[in-house]
């Protein structure tokens, strides 16, 4: 149903592939639309826990957004694409786990999206740069503010000013991304991890999302108030019940998202 994108459940696990491979998977206006609506999909679907988000083949995650439509744009529909209908955004306030799986090039629009993600797991064939800067341009997707938060300023401002490159294990040195494996383990890894996550409760693990991203857009009082509160609203979930229970009587739990 979708023709730059696929989408594939195994168990828990959603993955989402964004497949243009001929074109490192660049991201198009096409990709962000079918990457919104299938977003607005597993987001309703009980059945995913987690999701992955990839690109096809070998070589690239994603090398940016797709060049050859900055032609003809003009600065409203940037705006309007970049803020308002962007798979980045989509990402962002997906509420269940979401796992980039980067798999090679992660460029501009590429590193934007493996950024909105809440973890990253990198090859050690992966490279990542912001390089608007080559262009004349800009990040607009989110990197001169998430990587900010995630290397910070002194790393971010370097590789925002220079476009150069970084390979995976500098990529780990600096937190940008979370682990690096080779190429031929990074999707069982990243599985692994995924069905990891998916074991736990869903409500605690939409809430935690929304606190751990909350203390970088807060202050410290406002974070550890809204830490409370939604602590506090774990405690009207059945999982809750079942968690306590379970350890009580010595047996995995059995959360149910309720
Ligand atoms: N937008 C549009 N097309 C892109 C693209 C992008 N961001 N990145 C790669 N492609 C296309 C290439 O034009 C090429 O298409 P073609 O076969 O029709 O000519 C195809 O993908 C393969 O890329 P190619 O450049 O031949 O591969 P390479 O191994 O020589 O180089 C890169 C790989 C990633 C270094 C190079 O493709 C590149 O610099 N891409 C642009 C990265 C970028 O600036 N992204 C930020 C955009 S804001």
């Amino acid at each position: 149903m979708y023709e730059t994108i696929t989408v594939e459940k195994r168990g828990k696990v959603a993955i989402l592939t964004i497949n243009r491979p001929d074109k490192l998977n660049a991201l198009t206006k096409q990709v962000h639309a079918e990457g919104v609506a299938a977003l607005n999909e597993l987001k309703k679907d009980d059945s995913v826990r987690v999701l992955i988000i990839t690109g096809a083949g070998e070589k690239a995650f994603v090398a940016g957004s797709d060049i050859s439509e900055f032609a003809g744009e003009t600065p409203v529909t940037q705006r309007d694409q970049f803020y308002d209908r962007s798979l980045y955004n989509s990402i962002d306030t997906f509420p269940k786990p979401v796992i980039a799986m980067v798999n090679g090039f992660c460029l501009g629009g590429g590193n934007e999206l493996a950024m909105a993600c809440d973890l990253r797991m990198a090859s050690e064939t992966a490279r990542f740069s912001q390089p608007e800067i080559n262009l004349g341009i800009m990040c607009g997707g989110g990197g001169t503010q998430r990587l900010t938060r995630l290397v910070g300023e002194g790393r971010s401002m370097e590789m925002v000013l220079t476009g150069d490159m970084i390979d995976a294990a500098t990529a780990e040195r600096i937190g940008l991304v979370n682990h690096v494996y080779p190429a031929d383990q990074l999707e069982a890894e990243t599985m692994k991890l995924a069905e990891k996550i998916a074991e736990k409760a869903p409500i605690a693990l939409q809430l935690s999302k929304e606190a751990v991203k909350f203390a970088s857009r807060s202050n410290l009082d406002e974070g550890l108030r809204r830490e409370v509160d939604l602590f506090a609203i774990c405690f009207s979930t059945e999982d809750k019940q079942e968690g306590v229970a379970a350890f009580l009587e010595k047996r995995k739990p059995n959360f149910k998202g309720k």
